[in-house]
């Protein structure tokens, strides 16, 4: 029997989610969306379907607003949330996801109890944390889509400055999925050589800012709504590496319990992907640098979870 991939929010993100799910023939496919756009959702759905004979892939896509539809999925991906609009705090922005969050986890929780679970909405880091706290979900089943593309950014910009492949560059972005997070040159590698003997301190401290600032750089080109390409193609690496069982080593938002000196916040780690979802968190030793950085985008984080916090999450 064909895999099962739900997809919670079928927009942007969603509808590219869709596409590679299906060319990688991960499973059949079930995007859930509201009523107020699900006709859009179903023509995406019936788009892709009318695609498979040269996109060459079985795959059954549909589109549906009822979460029994889900039952049983092996795998759920989360974008539905809002976009902040002209006018909207970032603490109601916070409010509206939230919101949607409870609804996805009660629909989740009650049909497809099993699904290893992505988190995308943002913010992401809370939206992760409130996901699990409703679900009550074991911990290796909930994770958050965020190192694995800032990581992507990182490494698609030094093969843009260094003009080689991005296939030979290997590297590592911690922390939070903000303007704070933390890309790592010393473990940074080109061909296997140091970055750091290859760019000069000016280049990789420019290398950096752009990764923090990636995001905001296509909503700038964009005007309205955000990166949709590489967020998706970072979730379904994810989603890959447990449906195949894959042991891959990722970069993703997962609950620290002690690790890295963090205790009960959802933040991005190196983590283990397996079978059995985020199947541990790899701890290495950090310099005082490094460390000094981390410590800022966990207490980012912590501001933003004790908000969910006061809000009764
Ligand atoms: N249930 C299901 N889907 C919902 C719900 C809900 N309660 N509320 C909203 N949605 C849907 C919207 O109708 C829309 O189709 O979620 C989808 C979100 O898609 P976009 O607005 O196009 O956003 P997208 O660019 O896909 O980003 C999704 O990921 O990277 C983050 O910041 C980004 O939080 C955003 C999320």
């Amino acid at each position: 029997m064909r895999k099962k991939i739900a997809l919670i929010g079928g927009g942007q993100i969603g509808q590219i989610l869709a596409m590679l799910a299906a060319m990688k023939e991960l499973g059949d496919i079930v995007i859930l969306d509201v009523p107020s756009y699900v006709n859009v959702v179903k023509g995406k759905a019936l788009d892709l379907m009318e695609m498979a004979p040269h996109g060459d892939y079985d795959a059954n896509i549909i589109a549906t607003t009822d979460y029994t539809d889900v039952t049983g999925a092996d795998v759920a991906i989360i974008t539905a949330g809002k976009p902040r609009e002209a006018g909207m705090t970032r603490e109601d922005l916070l409010n509206v996801n939230i919101q949607i969050i409870k609804e996805v986890a009660e629909g989740i929780k009650k049909h497809a109890p099993n699904a290893f679970c992505i988190v995308v909405t943002n913010p992401l880091d809370a939206m992760v944390y409130v996901f699990h706290k409703l679900t009550g979900f074991p911990k290796n089943q909930v994770c958050g889509m965020a190192g694995t593309l800032d990581t992507a950014r990182w490494r698609a910009f030094i093969a843009m400055e260094l003009n080689v492949s991005v296939a030979d560059v290997a590297g590592i972005v911690l922390g939070g999925h903000g303007p704070d997070m933390v890309p790592l040159p010393r473990l940074t590698t080109v061909g296997g050589l140091p970055l750091t003997e290859l760019a000069t301190p000016e280049q990789i401290e420019r290398l950096v800012h752009r990764t923090r600032e990636a995001g905001t750089e296509i909503v700038k080109l964009f005007g309205k709504g955000s990166a949709f390409f590489s967020p998706a193609w970072s979730a379904i690496v994810m989603a890959e590496a447990y449906l195949k069982d894959k042991r891959r080593i990722l970069p993703c938002a997962a609950l620290c319990e002690g690790e890295y000196g963090v205790n009960g916040l959802f933040i991005g780690v190196p983590a283990l992907i397996s079978a059995k979802g985020v199947e541990k968190i790899i701890e290495i030793k950090l310099t005082d640098e490094e460390r000094a950085m981390f410590e800022k985008t966990v207490a980012s984080v912590t501001r933003t979870v004790n908000e969910c916090k006061a809000l009764g999450y």
